[in-house]
């Protein structure tokens, strides 16, 4: 009998990041074959994380453009990816996440009777409009998905409460955990030399990330002025800020930053350099869902920068913060950590509420099991 075929699509660096994991797993399952696509929503923070796992793609649409909307992306993928599978024929595809190459991937499998497979399924912030576009991309995809990889029990329960039968759900952690542990050790040399140099400084570090869509315009100022302001009352401590590749969050946030000694920005960084920086920093500032899901597994504070989250578990464990995006709000939150040593002891705990590193051996277990192929393993507790 043909083994499972099985199409692994993703777009965007969260996405690359979250299914390298799985990808590995795949190739090293006797009982499936891997195929793999990127639409490439991005483009060169797509191919930074391909070229650091070793990852090359059997089909890449290449349908970024900049200032692409909504509808570019998600009319460029749902056709573009239409074509793959009548090229491939998959037995199943695999998505992770949210973001439109999801979405859109999704329904092109649904439209051709292929059965989608869903990594990190079942996150919800409660609020259709926040974050934008992404909490109905996940609820869209798990209108049209067979088989949901639940990061964790929370996000299980959002599917039973949407009437999933629990028989679709398996509780895998989720697969940041297994990339974070995969990389981090290595201690990747940094690159840029300003890097290096902070890092052997000692100077506490605050690592700031951003470019939620919902934050551009007036948010983005806040955060670009609450920054600035941080840096001059701050100058014992360097802010990093690998800045993401959006040019309107650019000419939003930079123009606040020039000229300050203490402020270090940079392009986007490998994901090895990137979780080293992780592993160094203070604190972390951010509306990043990936980096609320690292950075308390390293024991780092989080302070982020949106009014909600879908991922509650480490707010519940201390270690994150919501503080939004008022320049008032997000400079008393950072000073607090940075002056008050309780405060800041009271968040820094190493918490584990994602994942355990195992949770691509569980998607894939899970997989099998769906082709009854294999049988699953025992689900991520936390
Ligand atoms: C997308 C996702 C978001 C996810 C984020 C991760 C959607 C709607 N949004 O948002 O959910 O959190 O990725 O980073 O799916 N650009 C480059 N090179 C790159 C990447 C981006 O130049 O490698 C520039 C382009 O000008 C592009 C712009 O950034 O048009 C925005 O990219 P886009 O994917 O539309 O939105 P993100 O904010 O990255
Ligand atoms: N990241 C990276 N280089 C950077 C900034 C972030 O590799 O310069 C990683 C980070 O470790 C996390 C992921 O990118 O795993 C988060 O991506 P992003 O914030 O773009 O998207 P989100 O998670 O919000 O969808």
């Amino acid at each position: 009998m043909p083994k499972p075929k099985i199409l692994t699509i993703y777009g965007t660096r969260p996405e690359a990041i979250k299914v390298a994991p799985v990808i590995k797993a795949i190739e090293g399952s006797k009982k499936l074959e891997g195929i793999v696509a990127v639409t490439a929503q991005h483009r060169e923070m797509l191919d930074q994380v391909n070229d650091l796992f070793d990852i090359v793609p059997d089909h890449d649409l290449n349908i970024m453009g900049h200032g692409q909307t909504l509808n570019d992306i998600a009319a460029r993928v749902i056709g573009g990816v239409d074509e793959i599978l009548a090229k491939t024929l998959p037995d199943a595809v695999i998505v992770q996440g949210d973001t439109t190459t999801v979405m859109g991937a999704a329904i092109s499998a649904f439209n051709r009777k292929i059965p989608v497979i869903h990594l990190e399924a079942g996150l919800r912030s409660g609020n259709i409009a926040s974050p934008f576009p992404e909490e109905a991309n996940r609820r869209l995809t798990s209108q049209v998905t067979t088989l949901h990889l639940a990061p964790t029990d929370t996000s299980k329960q959002n599917l039973l409460n949407e009437g999933v039968n629990a028989v679709d759900i398996a509780v895998t952690g989720n697969t940041v955990i297994d990339a974070l542990l995969m990389t981090v050790a290595k201690n990747e040399p940094f690159v840029d030399p300003r890097l290096e140099m902070i890092s052997s400084s000692g100077k506490p570090v605050l690592l700031v990330t951003t470019h939620r869509r919902e934050n551009l315009g007036n948010s983005m100022q806040n955060i670009g002025r609450a920054l600035g302001r941080i840096a001059r009352n701050n100058p014992g401590h360097w802010i990093i800020f690998p800045a993401h590749r959006n040019p309107l969050m650019r000419e939003t946030v930079l123009p606040h930053l020039v000229g300050l000694q203490n402020v270090t920005v940079t392009e986007p960084l490998g994901y090895g350099e990137f979780t080293r920086l992780l592993s160094l920093a203070r604190i972390v500032l951010t509306d990043s869902g990936g980096v609320q899901e690292e950075a308390p597994s390293l024991g780092k504070p989080v302070l982020v920068m949106r009014e909600n989250t879908e991922r509650p578990e480490a707010v519940a464990a201390g270690t994150v913060r919501l503080i939004g995006t008022d320049e008032e709000r997000i400079v008393g939150e950072a000073e607090r950590l940075i002056h008050d040593e309780d405060h800041f002891d009271r968040m820094a705990n190493a918490v584990n509420p994602y994942g355990d590193g195992a949770a691509a051996a569980r998607a894939v277990a899970a997989i099998e099991h769906m082709f009854q192929v294999g049988t699953r393993l025992p689900e991520f507790t936390n």
